[in-house]
């Protein structure tokens, strides 16, 4: 059944490939390549079909306790050789802050653009490319979801639920088109990394066609993001940008300073007392850290993983090009930000490990210079729009 809904995804991500004449015959191509290849990877790799498929858990509440297992089990960083004790003095040394007291430490870490007042620019021709900011104008949004790519979206039927926020964010080339009923139809921001920038061949995807494709026009906000420094001040990204910014000159595209992502790594490794992967954040915990400063409520979506994750595989709800599961499987220091989102969230056991959203409160930065933390009063958030949950909460107990 699994593998059914898979090849629809994938004929679905070939539907814009076929319509164009052109490239035809690379559509059907991909379509049978990527079949072929999941078949022999899950005979070759995973012995047929993988573990979590095989025993999934019967209530939510047993998924949850297999789920806080995992995120617990952190991402340990087997080449540990950092150089500065003070960095590791500091590992877990927020691990035992409250909720009001974690969310005003996290409130501290900003991700900041690069604008015209970029010292790096500075008096230069290209300072007049860089968008003025602040980013949204300033504004703050009474709610807002960050929707993750996560192929465990499939079947959430969370569309309407997304598409009722004041904001909505997405990531990279995350389509709505064909998805609508799980993922919803609107996006106003999206967070883009250095592979779409670049656009480049992305494994068997032709390209991201990043210049011309809609779903780079039209948004409240474009981000794009590098992990190194270096690429953000030459070569061929950053070149990219201002090609862009020339040609459309009216958008608001942007891109994060990396000393932000460096920022969430620390609070990250802070939080817990494992050493983390070195390697940056993930997009989502990017766009979580910017609208937490931008809303007063944030959901995001499949950022810790619903009791979907079982019956998915491999990486996003709209593709099967890449057949392995990369949910705790990624580069990124992904567990310890799930746990992260699991000591800010405000939502049930049901809601986030049966329908996978998580509730957390906008940064209120105001409340954070007084001791109590942030403790405002529950905000009204309306959760009648999810589905029916199709799955029991617990074990009845008679
Ligand atoms: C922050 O909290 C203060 C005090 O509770 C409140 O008056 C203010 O409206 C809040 N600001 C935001 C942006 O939520």
């Amino acid at each position: 059944m699994t593998g059914f809904a898979s090849i629809c995804c994938g004929v679905q991500l070939c539907r814009p490939c076929l319509r164009r004449r052109r490239t035809y015959a690379f559509g059907i191509c991909y379509s049978i390549l990527s079949v072929l290849s999941i078949a022999i990877i899950w005979l070759l790799m995973l012995g047929g079909v993988p573990s979590s498929l095989r025993t999934p858990p019967a209530t939510i509440h047993e998924h949850r306790a297999d789920m806080l297992r995992r995120i617990r089990q952190t991402d340990p960083d087997d080449n540990d050789a950092s150089p500065h004790a003070s960095e590791q003095q500091q590992r877990g040394e927020l691990s035992n802050l409250d909720l009001y007291a974690l969310g005003c430490e996290a409130a501290k870490v900003y991700p900041a653009v690069v604008t015209s007042k970029a010292l790096k620019w500075h008096q230069t021709p290209r300072a007049q490319l860089l968008p003025e900011g602040p980013i949204f104008d300033g504004r703050r949004f009474a709610n807002c979801v960050a929707v993750s790519n996560s192929a465990a979206l499939s079947g959430s039927r969370l569309g309407r639920f997304i598409d009722s926020h004041e904001l909505v964010l997405r990531f990279n080339h995350a389509p709505t088109i064909g998805f609508e009923q799980d993922v919803g139809s609107r996006t106003d921001v999206r967070i883009v990394n250095d592979l779409v920038l670049l656009d480049r061949k992305y494994y068997v995807v032709p390209n991201f066609n990043f210049m011309n494709d809609a779903l780079y026009r039209d948004l409240t906000a474009l981000i794009g993001w590098v992990p190194r420094e270096e690429d953000l001040w030459n070569g061929p990204i950053i070149e990219h940008y201002f090609e862009r910014r020339r040609l459309l000159p009216h958008e608001s595209f942007y891109m994060f300073e990396t000393q932000g992502l460096w920022d969430i790594w620390e609070f990250l490794q802070k939080l817990v007392p494992m050493p983390i992967v070195q390697y940056t954040p993930s997009s989502g915990a990017l766009g979580m850290f910017l609208l937490l400063h931008h809303c007063d409520v944030v959901h995001g979506v499949e950022f810790i993983p619903s009791v979907r994750f079982h019956y998915s595989y491999g990486c996003h709800y709209f593709e099967i090009y890449q057949p392995l599961p990369c949910t705790f499987f990624s580069p990124h220091p992904k567990t310890a930000e799930m746990s992260l989102w699991y000591r800010l969230n405000r939502a049930s056991d049901e809601v986030v490990f049966g329908h996978g959203v998580t509730q957390l409160r906008g940064f209120n930065v105001t409340q954070c210079k007084g001791s109590r933390g942030m403790r405002s009063s529950p905000p009204r958030v309306d959760y009648t729009l999810l589905p029916p949950l199709g799955y029991p909460l617990s074990t009845p107990t008679s």
